[in-house]
Parts: structure tokens; C-alpha cells; sequence
């Protein structure tokens, strides 16, 4: 896949910009199932109430945004991510280590997260950027094996 043109990409605050909410939420989904390779059947209106009652009010959410089009977004808070996806079809071009390097910018200094066991990619690209596995356990809604990665920062020496 082509290098991104990191000049036409933008990580901006989503704040209270709903009009991109229905464009998020069938990002957000899309990229869910091709990732994890399951199918959700929970509706889309559900999906849009947990982004607006519960991700908003406790995450900062930035979205990235390639030539007008929503392309990714993360939901962190200062110590944890709790969201990360990326537009399928725009996989592999650095939009995801971008809003990964926001969070960690604007983290703690220490980030932790869950992902499920077998989405081998995401898998690969935490590790890629320093996280390592500290816990295994299993998620109930979903039935499926899931990791706990943390990543800390690396503090220079004094
Ligand atoms: C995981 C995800 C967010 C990564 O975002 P991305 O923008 O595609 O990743 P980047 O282009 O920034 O990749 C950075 C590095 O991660 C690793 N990586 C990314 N995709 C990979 C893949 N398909 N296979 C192996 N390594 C991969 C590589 O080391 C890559 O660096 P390189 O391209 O120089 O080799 C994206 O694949 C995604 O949205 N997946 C579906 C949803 C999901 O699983 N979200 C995470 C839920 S916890």
C-alpha cells in the first residue's frame, strides 16, 4: 500500500462535532470486524448511544482525518486507550501510529489497553510500538481470549 502523505493528514479533536458521529460509528464498525473477524450484531443506534453517553464523556477522542475523509480515531484517557481503529482500506499507511503517538503524548506516562487474542494485527502493531503483554483473560460479551498490554515511557536518565 502506498506511503501516506503525512501532509494531508490531520488528528483533530472530535469535540462536539456529532455530525460525524454516523461517519465514525460505520468506520468504527467496519474496522472492528475486519480486525477481530467477527460480525456485530448489535445496531448501529446502540453503537452511536455508547459513543455519545459513554466513550465522549469519559476518553479525550481525536479522530484522524485524510483529504475530508474520516479515516481513524482513538478514545484514551491519561492512563489507558480504550479505542483505536483505523478505516479499512487505509490499514498500513501510519494513520494508526499517529493517534497512538497522541496518546502517548498526552499520556502519564504509562498506557494500558485490551486486545482480543486473535486480531494478529493489532497484536503486532502494539508491539511494534512498545507495549508488552502483562495479563490473559477472557471477555464475556464478545466469548473471545483477550490481552492486557501496557506500554511505559522511557524516562531519560538523570
Ligand atoms: C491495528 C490498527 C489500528 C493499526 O493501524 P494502522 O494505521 O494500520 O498501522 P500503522 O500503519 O501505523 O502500522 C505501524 C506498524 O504496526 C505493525 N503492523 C500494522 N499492520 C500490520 C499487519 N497487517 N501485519 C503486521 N504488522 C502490522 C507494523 O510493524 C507497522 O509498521 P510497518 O508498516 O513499518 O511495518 C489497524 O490495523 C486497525 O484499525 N485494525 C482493525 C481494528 C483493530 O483491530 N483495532 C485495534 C483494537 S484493540
Amino acid at each position: 500500500m502506498a506511503a501516506l502523505k503525512k501532509d494531508h493528514l490531520t488528528i483533530d479533536s472530535l469535540k462536539f462535532d456529532f455530525a460525524r458521529i454516523d461517519e465514525l460509528v460505520r468506520m468504527w464498525r467496519e474496522s472492528f470486524e475486519f480486525g477481530v473477524g467477527v460480525a456485530d450484531p448489535h445496531p448501529i443506534a446502540e453503537q452511536s448511544q455508547y459513543l455519545i453517553t459513554k466513550l465522549i464523556p469519559n476518553n479525550m477522542v481525536r479522530i484522524a482525518m485524510l483529504d475530508g475523509k474520516l479515516v481513524g480515531f482513538i478514545a484514551a484517557t491519561r492512563d489507558s486507550i480504550s479505542q483505536l481503529y483505523v478505516r479499512k482500506g487505509n490499514h498500513r499507511c501510519g494513520v494508526g501510529t499517529q493517534l497512538l503517538d497522541w496518546a502517548k503524548a498526552q499520556s502519564s506516562g504509562s498506557l494500558w489497553l485490551y486486545t482480543f487474542a486473535r486480531n494478529a494485527v493489532a497484536r503486532a502493531f502494539y508491539e511494534k510500538h512498545g507495549f508488552r503483554i502483562v495479563a490473559r483473560g477472557f471477555e464475556p460479551t464478545w466469548q473471545l481470549a483477550d490481552l492486557r498490554y501496557e506500554w511505559k515511557a522511557q524516562r531519560a536518565a538523570v
